[in-house]
């Protein structure tokens, strides 16, 4: 098949180098000369375990191409996916399907023979319609069916699971175009991966209610967390009390500082948005939101704490900026609003991460970036992970203790052991788990 992906961006990028595996010949776009430039060189924009050397060996091969020429490679595609952003329209919440529709525009010109155009961006219930009556429009006499497929890869585990997705939903009524799909995904499908068909509504909106209850699962335990730590019980265990129950099942339940992220905040407020415009209100999501909005500056008042709600003076060290670990993704990043308040509050914020500071010093250029977790607990008064790296896990404590000017860790992801920290002199807060006196 021939593929071209348009947007190569986490998901372009993944999802074309993937089809490229898979033995597809495929030309990814981006209207962004820079990016496109850096993939020609060899190297990748953005920080995605693996993704590098699979890149490097498709390209060897020939069958993966980057330019940000979209005329001549959609000319000659059996297939082409939409991956362009879908952010958050400023003002309202609503996605701004802005870069979806131009996309769509300049593709409606480039087609020539039967060629399928599937949305892969998450896009509101509807949006396939207005993607195919922009096409007819632009380019009337184009032989063309438009189809959802929406993505459903974590960054920082994105191969593994465009490879070992646990299903594929294809969004189509038309047989002509899930005869392409059935043949694109062809190779995942021998490995078992269950492929879903279904009406390209039904698939739009499978996403955003993905989403919606991954966020409603993590907004409740996190809430249960703040349960627990008034009442003296452990949300760990509560987690994995209910967790090893089938029904509920055990992901997504981690206390932590709430969610963040390039998705999951812009896509529940998308999908509020559609629903009270289609009047069936999501009152559970809302509440969702509003809680998870509420949360990010609460994790400022738990750091506060310990001196009494007064941070004027002193110096707070952040390990941990992206959202998760294993992306240098910093969009929507609980640190952000996190460090806002601590600064609002007055202290001074230093702060590492392992790849995020490129990107996080464009957000918060005012605070100091340190070398690694140990020269930025220099001289601190109190250390907050925020994001649970791996090189976070098994931090020297007794270097940490001598660096700090006072020995206080807030854990906002349950790293540590809070035995194993207070034994050792630290006063540690961690989230939705009994605190203890300081050994
Ligand atoms: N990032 C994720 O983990 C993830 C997972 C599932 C779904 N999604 C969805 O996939 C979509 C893309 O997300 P992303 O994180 O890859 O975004 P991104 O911002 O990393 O990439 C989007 C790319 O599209 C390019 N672009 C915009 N308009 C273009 C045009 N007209 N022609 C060519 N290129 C154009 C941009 O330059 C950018 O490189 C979004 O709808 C998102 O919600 C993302």
């Amino acid at each position: 098949m021939r593929i071209v992906l348009v947007g190569t961006g986490y998901v372009g990028l993944v999802s074309g180098t993937c089809f490229a595996d898979f033995g597809h010949h495929v030309t990814c776009v981006d209207n962004d000369q820079a990016k496109i430039s850096s993939l020609q060189r060899g190297e990748i924009p953005i920080f995605e375990p693996d993704l590098e050397r699979l890149v490097q060996s498709n390209v060897s091969a020939g069958r993966l191409v980057f330019t940000t020429e979209l005329v001549g490679p959609v000319g000659e595609a059996d297939a082409v996916f939409i991956a362009v952003g879908t952010p958050s329209r400023r003002g309202d919440g609503h996605a701004d399907l802005s870069y979806v529709y131009s996309a769509s525009r300049e593709i409606a010109q480039a087609l020539k023979g039967f060629t399928v155009v599937i949305t892969k961006s998450t896009v509101p219930v509807g949006t396939c319609d207005e993607v195919e009556r922009l096409i007819k429009q632009v380019n009337p006499s184009a032989d063309v069916v438009v189809a959802s497929n929406p993505e459903f890869l974590r960054e920082g585990a994105a191969i593994r699971d465009f490879k070992h997705p646990d299903r594929i939903v294809v969004g189509t009524d038309d047989e002509r175009a899930r005869h392409v799909l059935g043949e694109i995904y062809r190779p995942l499908y021998l490995n078992q991966a269950p492929i879903m068909y279904t009406g390209r509504r039904t698939a739009e909106l499978i996403k955003y209610a993905a989403n919606a209850f991954l966020v409603t699962k993590i907004t409740f335990i996190n809430e249960m967390a703040d349960l627990a730590e008034k009442v003296g019980a452990n949300v760990q265990e509560i987690a994995r009390g209910i967790g090893m129950d089938n029904r509920i099942g055990s992901k997504f339940l981690h206390a932590g500082p709430g969610f963040g992220g390039s998705c999951l905040p812009k896509d529940a407020r998308a999908l509020i948005k559609t629903a009270q415009d289609f009047d069936a209100p999501l009152r559970i999501l809302e509440a969702v939101n509003a809680v998870n909005d509420n949360r990010k500056r609460a994790m400022a008042r738990k750091v506060a704490a310990p001196f009494g709600g007064n941070l004027r003076g002193k110096i707070i060290a952040v390990l941990g900026l992206t959202f998760k670990p294993n992306t240098d993704d910093m969009r929507e990043a609980p640190s952000i609003p996190l460090i806002t308040a601590l600064s609002d509050m007055g202290a001074t914020v230093r702060a590492f991460d392992p790849v995020g500071m490129e990107l996080a010093r464009l957000e918060m250029p005012n605070i100091e970036y340190c070398a690694g977790p140990y020269e930025c607990a220099v001289g601190a008064d109190a250390l907050v992970i925020v994001t649970e790296w791996e090189q976070f896990r098994a931090l020297d404590l007794d270097r940490l203790k001598r660096e700090m000017a006072c020995p206080i860790v807030v854990d906002l992801r349950n790293v540590y052991n809070p035995e194993e920290l207070t034994s050792r002199g630290f006063l540690y807060r961690s989230i939705g788990r009994p605190s203890m006196p300081v050994a």
